[in-house]
């Protein structure tokens, strides 16, 4: 036996050294299975050309916080002017323990091990991948074995496109946002094939195209136009840089911060990104540019400026605090702004009359539920009076119109920020000195010789372990009982014990659960198996969880597997199901909103641990209130998982994203049934500016609004139709978590004209 191992070993050594001498002859630019990029090791992988480099970045205000990107690389660009055009995972933050790697089974994936695991990666569609590569034109591909392409970076836009990308039908390109609530500006290429600068998902501000129905994409081409391409890759509407032809090195279009949408080139003189072209002329025309309570005033060619509604100067980050509560009926004020236009940014809740100047400014005052009024000085004597919290407005010496933005004396609650139009310094990428890419190859390519040969040294010590083990293992299972202790630890009972521990299924919990007392005066959980599970699936079964672990999810003690009879047994929690704990009023009073935050943020952490962290992926299938199981301390487990499998059902981690939305809605309105109809009331009601009104008014003592605020935004994410659009439950976590903010979901039903039906209904209660 040791001179086979011995033999094993030497030959791997040989087979190593033969491809440690190939490896010096395959192409660079290929990143092969297994190769590894992490924060802490400083390194980035460049495109042949050096013109592009994917690594880790810093975020500027924040030190442990990074994240995954490809940016300009080119020498003829300093470190501080080397733009990000790709980041991975949207605005997703990782530690500095982050690390990437090329799997063949998922392609590039991101872990983040102090953010539970897998926080992102390239969607593969299960195909097996062979390697990876940063092509010239700064397009990241994952290849197959045939060098056919499974994935690419720039078919996942960020914020930027480059030469050569395609913005396609339903595709976005989403602002950085310049604040802890993610980007509200996004440009949208629709269904009719018209380019829209949108503010969240229902305000258009800027629109690119006409009508057709042939066109397929939109592009930027390298002479500086930026194009809608119908299916020949014919131009049928371009608009044009200043430069437009002219020989720039590098261009790039992006939608920046505030909301605009420019073109840049290079500029060697300068060297410096000169702004070429740019959609909306006037900045102030960018929809609710200043923020939330920011009116934008703008002189030609100067930069907009943002003052704040209630005449209060703009602090330093360029935010306008609302200084009162805006509901009130008591100690009213208006401010007067002359030549402004107000406009709510949730979707205006507008009643218009035609009156005098006194009377609209008069009939908001007295309306409780009225925040401002905008009066049109045109000659129309139209009144606008705005109903919601939010709103934004711009000013104009040409405009004839006058506002009034009402302010009171309350003090106002907490409440979600919104980004003002402060824009952002590049983020700064690591490494901070001035390698040349050269240099950055040379590290790639010592990094993948040392991390072979370790690889290969690993392999050599794993050979002669198995060697040895199998060795000892063959001595040792001689002596092994074939029954009791199970796997993972799991006790294996027969029926008669199973009997005797229930007192012969006296005390019946729920269907087929049964309470039971173990040899160890433990309290334990039977659950009766109804379906005749043949013995090997059922076995195999029991081993997957038995390996499962979790401080959230319920322990399995052990398992009945005599013919006829398949029982699993759990721990026993004294507190039973949410569900039932929801029901009864004396429990339902200890959910607090803390307590009810705490529980989604453990289910989700369950969930991500059984989808990302097991031996084989595992996938509930039947999330819901039942079968999340609360402890002494009111701290979540969740149960029956891993039971799909006996039915023959495969489930996917979607379904469980989505069962996890309905549960977080019914935290939060505690409304019985969260079919389609709650969920679409309570959209409604969030997208209107309400979001507060679905609150379960059963919840006793504080609300976090700002908690609030991410929880609905997850869970109405989570509930998307189209299950593409769900977040991973490592987002999920992490939104909860507060780490990883969250846009404005698009209405999770599939008809989104049921928005504009409920406005009625906001009126009645306060
Ligand atoms: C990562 O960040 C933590 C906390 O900011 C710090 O304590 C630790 O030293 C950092 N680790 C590395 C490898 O830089
Ligand atoms: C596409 O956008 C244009 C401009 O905003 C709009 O007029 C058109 O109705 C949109 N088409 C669809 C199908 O939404």
């Amino acid at each position: 036996m040791l001179n086979r191992c011995i033999f094993v070993g030497s030959s791997a050594l040989l087979l190593c050294l033969y491809l440690v001498s190939l490896l010096f002859s395959v192409a660079v630019s290929e990143i092969s299975l297994g190769s590894k990029l992490s924060v802490s090791d400083n390194r980035l992988w460049v495109s042949p050309n050096g013109d592009f480099a994917l690594g880790f970045f810093n975020n500027s205000d924040h030190v442990n916080q990074y994240s995954l990107g490809i940016r300009f690389d080119s020498d003829t660009i300093p470190i501080d002017k080397k733009a990000v055009v790709w980041v991975a995972g949207a605005e997703l933050t990782i530690s500095n323990q982050s690390y990437l790697q090329l799997t063949q089974r998922e392609g590039l994936v991101l872990f983040d091990p102090s953010n539970g695991g897998v926080v992102w990666k390239s969607d593969t569609a299960g195909k097996p991948v062979a390697s990876a590569s940063l092509q010239d034109d700064g397009n990241l591909v994952v290849l197959d074995g045939n060098k056919d392409l499974v994935w690419q970076s720039f078919d996942t836009p960020s914020d930027t496109l480059l030469p050569g990308q395609f913005l396609s039908v339903h595709k976005t390109l989403r602002a950085l946002s310049g604040n802890s609530v993610s980007s509200h500006y996004s440009l949208y290429l629709n269904d009719s094939r018209q380019l829209q600068l949108r503010w969240e998902t229902d305000i258009v501000y800027w629109v690119g195209g006409s009508p057709s129905n042939g066109s397929l994409r939109a592009s930027l081409s390298s002479n500086g136009s930026f194009q809608l391409l119908d299916e020949r890759f014919e131009a049928f509407w371009s608009v044009f840089a200043e430069d437009h032809n002219d020989n720039v090195t590098f261009r790039f279009l992006r939608l920046d911060v505030d909301g605009n949408l420019r073109m840049y080139s290079w500029d060697e003189d300068s060297v410096s990104w000169r702004s070429v072209w740019q959609a909306v002329e006037n900045q102030c025309d960018v929809f609710a540019t200043c923020g939330d309570h920011g009116i934008c005033s703008f002189a030609n060619n100067s930069l907009p400026t943002c003052k704040c509604s209630f005449g209060s100067t703009m602090q330093s980050n360029s935010k306008c605090s609302a200084p009162y509560q805006q509901i009130c009926d008591t100690n009213v004020s208006m401010v007067e702004h002359m030549h402004t236009s107000v406009y709510g940014i949730y979707p205006p809740n507008d009643t218009v009359s035609v009156t005098s100047l006194d009377l609209c400014r008069n009939s908001c005052q007295k309306d409780p539920l009225c925040t401002a009024v905008t009066y049109l000085e045109d000659g129309s004597a139209q009144c606008w009076i705005k109903k919601t919290r939010y709103i934004t407005g711009y000013s104009d010496p040409s405009l004839s119109s006058i506002s009034f933005v009402k302010t009171c004396q309350d003090p106002l609650p907490a409440k979600p920020n919104y980004p003002a139009a402060a824009s952002l310094p590049p983020p700064s990428f690591l490494p901070s000195n001035n390698q040349s890419s050269r240099s950055h190859i040379r590290s790639v390519i010592d990094a993948a010789l040392v991390s072979f040969c370790l690889f290969c040294m690993l392999q050599i010590a794993v050979g002669f372990w198995v060697c040895k083990r199998r060795v000892t293992n063959v001595r040792k299972q001689n002596s092994l009982p074939s029954h009791g202790l199970f796997s993972a630890g799991l006790v294996r009972w027969t029926y008669g014990e199973i009997k005797e521990l229930t007192g012969n299924f006296k005390d019946q919990l729920g269907p087929h659960s049964y309470k039971a007392v173990l040899q160890n005066n433990q309290l334990a959980l039977v659950r009766r198996l109804e379906l005749q599970i043949e013995e090997r699936k059922f076995r195999a079964m029991v081993s997957l969880i038995g390996s499962i672990h979790h401080k959230h999810l319920v322990k399995v003690e052990g398992f009945c597997c005599d013919p006829g009879h398949r029982f699993l047994v759990y721990e026993f929690l004294k507190n039973g199901s949410l569900e039932d704990f929801m029901h009864r009023p004396a429990s339902c009073k200890k959910l607090t909103w803390k307590n009810r935050m705490l529980i989604c943020l453990g289910v989700a952490k369950a969930m991500l641990y059984l989808h990302t962290e097991c031996r084989d992926f595992v996938s509930h299938g039947n999330l819901t209130c039942k079968n999340v199981i609360l402890d002494e301390n009111l701290e979540a487990k969740v149960t029956e998982f891993g039971l799909q499998r006996l039915d023959g059902i495969d489930t996917f981690a979607e379904k469980d994203v989505e069962d996890f939305g309905k549960m977080v809605l019914y935290l939060i309105c505690g409304r019985q049934e969260v079919h389609e109809d709650s969920c679409e009331w309570s959209y409604n009601k969030w997208v209107s500016g309400y979001g507060w009104r679905v609150m379960d008014k059963r919840i006793v003592g504080d609300v976090d609004f700002e908690e609030l605020e991410r929880a609905l935004r997850i869970a109405f994410w989570c509930l998307q139709v189209d299950e593409r659009m769900r977040p991973s439950m490592g987002e999920v976590v992490n939104v909860l978590e507060g780490t990883l903010t969250v846009d404005p979901p698009p209405p999770p039903f599939s008809n989104s004209r049921a928005l504009l039906e409920d406005r009625s209904t906001d009126s009645e209660v306060v």
